[in-house]
């Protein structure tokens, strides 16, 4: 399946009960020439009445966050666990995160990203190890695959906790070393 039909198709989703509140799918932006793969947990309100990912208030912290390491929407791909939004901004429901997840790992394929960061203990459970600690485990590197996986917290959990801020600080720095060493077309 190409991008342009994979996108028609998971805009058209009706395979978990988000598809009956949601405003839009939020299917994920980027280069699809992109080696690094963001996840983030799944649309929050402002993602889901625009169908872009991490365009609120975590996603303004994303930006900069990307912005310290030179990274960007415009070098980096960026997409969802699930790709509707959870009423109230509650954590995706297994069943939810099972039915979706077939498009990210369709994405994933057709990018064929050297790094994937996920962005989050849901996303981290998800695609590194369903026991990962996101306290514990983030800013750690594993490859699975042939990709490098890595955690750091959520941007959400960074405007909620600032005290978390210098450890992601030196997970950002890891990441742009990794990047350095192993990317061909990302600073
Ligand atoms: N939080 C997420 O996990 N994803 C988004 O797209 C926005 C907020």
């Amino acid at each position: 399946m190409d991008w342009e039909t994979l996108k028609a198709t998971c805009l058209q989703c009706t395979m978990c009960p988000l598809c009956q509140t949601r405003h839009n799918v939020v299917f994920g932006v980027g280069p699809t020439d992109a080696e690094i793969l963001f996840v983030g947990e799944g649309p929050g309100e402002q993602e889901d009445l625009t169908g872009e990912p991490f365009v609120g208030p975590a996603g303004k912290l994303l930006d900069d966050m990307l912005r310290i390491i030179d990274l960007g929407r415009h070098n980096c791909y960026i997409a969802n666990i699930v790709k509707c939004r959870p009423p109230h901004n509650r954590d995706p429901l297994g069943t939810e995160q099972d039915a979706c997840i077939g498009y990210l790992r369709r994405q994933a394929k057709l990018l064929n990203p050297k790094i994937i960061v996920c962005l989050g203990r849901i996303a981290a459970m998800k695609l590194i190890r369903e026991d990962f600690k996101i306290t514990r485990d983030h800013g750690t590197w594993e490859q699975k695959g042939g990709i490098w996986f890595t955690a750091m917290y959520h941007p959400s959990a960074l405007l909620r906790d600032v005290s978390k801020r210098p450890d992601t600080f030196r997970d950002l720095k890891r990441l742009q070393a990794k990047a350095a060493e192993i990317c061909t077309h990302t600073p």
